[in-house]
C-alpha cells in the first residue's frame, strides 16, 4: 500500500468538491484514470457508496497498491484495478462501451505526463461518458 503525503492531504478537500457534483442516491459508475497509490479512490468509495468505482493506472506498482488498499478495506463498490494507458485510444481501455459511465475522474496526471495522455483522456472521456456524464480533473 503506497502512501503519498499529498494524496493523504487532498483526498478530503477533493471529496468535498465532489459532493457538489455527484448525486448522492442514484447508482452511478465512475472510472478513475491514473489512480496512483489508490488512496483517493478508496476514500471516495467510502464517501460515495452509491458509486461503483473503477480504478486504473498504467503503472504496475500502482495497480498492486490499489489492489492492496481494496483488499485491506474490503470495499464492495471498488472494482479490481485495471491497466489503462490514457495516451492510447479509448478502444484499448479494457472494453468500455460508449455512453456507459457517469463519471471519469483524473487527478494529478495531466501536468506530469506527455500531452498525448491529456488528449487521450479528453477524447476517451468524450466517448465513454453518458451524455450528461462528468469529466473531473485536478492538478497542481
Ligand atoms: C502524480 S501521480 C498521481 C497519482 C494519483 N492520481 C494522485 O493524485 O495521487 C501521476 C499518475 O499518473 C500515472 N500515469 C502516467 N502516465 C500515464 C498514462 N499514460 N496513463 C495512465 N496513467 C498514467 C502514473 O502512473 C501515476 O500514477
Amino acid at each position: 500500500m503506497l502512501c503519498a503525503a499529498a494524496a493523504e492531504r487532498n483526498k478530503e478537500p477533493i471529496s468535498s468538491v465532489l459532493r457538489d457534483c455527484i448525486e448522492p442516491s442514484r447508482p452511478l459508475k465512475a472510472l478513475e484514470i491514473s489512480s496512483g497509490s489508490g488512496q483517493h479512490i478508496v476514500h471516495f468509495a467510502q464517501a460515495f457508496k452509491n458509486v461503483t468505482w473503477q480504478p486504473s493506472d498504467v503503472d504496475v506498482q500502482s495497480i498492486s497498491s490499489i489492489q492492496a488498499y481494496r483488499n485491506h478495506l474490503k470495499l464492495d463498490n471498488v472494482k479490481s484495478a485495471i491497466h489503462l494507458d490514457a495516451s492510447q485510444s479509448w478502444e484499448n481501455w479494457s472494453g468500455f462501451e460508449p455512453d456507459s459511465l457517469d463519471i471519469v475522474i483524473n487527478l494529478n496526471m495531466i501536468h506530469i505526463s506527455p500531452i498525448a495522455c491529456t488528449k487521450g483522456l479528453f477524447k476517451g472521456a468524450g466517448v465513454i461518458l453518458k451524455p450528461q456524464g462528468l469529466l473531473l480533473t485536478y492538478g497542481v
